[in-house]
């Protein structure tokens, strides 16, 4: 199975970024772990963070086009955009996997990120269990 890990905007400023929040892991760190528990569990993965709305939307059609599934942080945008909702739809409407991922429990934070406009068209959803989100999220798409 190939993976496409795809982290939204602010997410490379892990590891200084509200660290009581996120952890203290940077986004090198958090690579090298998803690299290494891909690697146990027989998934080819490739990892990847954009600040950009477009990219990311475009990076969702690759993941269609080159038939990938795909674990998606949409950090801030999972609350508001639209545009990679209908992206994320494209994924799991084409037959693949989307697991929408996140470090912290956003229903446990502040009202304005209690709504996903992402996990309506997610095959699942993984929140709360820092970088171990991720992991699980492997896992599921392992099928372990
Ligand atoms: C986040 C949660 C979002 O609400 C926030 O905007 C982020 C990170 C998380 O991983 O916990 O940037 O997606």
């Amino acid at each position: 199975t190939e993976v496409l890990v795809l982290n939204g905007p602010n997410l490379g400023r892990l590891g200084s970024r509200e660290p009581d929040v996120y952890g203290h892991l940077d986004h090198a760190a958090l690579v090298d772990r998803v690299r290494g528990w891909a690697g146990q569990l027989g998934l080819r993965v490739e990892v990847r963070q954009s600040d950009d709305e477009a990219e990311l939307v475009h990076w969702l059609h690759e993941a269609v086009d080159s038939r990938r599934d795909v674990v998606l942080n949409p950090a801030a945008f999972t609350h508001y955009s639209y545009a990679l909702r209908d992206a994320a739809a494209q994924v799991t409407t084409g037959g693949l996997r989307l697991i929408e991922v996140h470090l912290s429990n956003p229903a446990a934070r502040e009202r304005f990120r209690h709504t996903s406009v992402i996990g309506g068209v997610a095959t699942g959803t993984v929140a709360g269990f820092g970088v171990a989100s991720y992991r699980l999220a492997l896992h599921a798409l392992a099928g372990e």
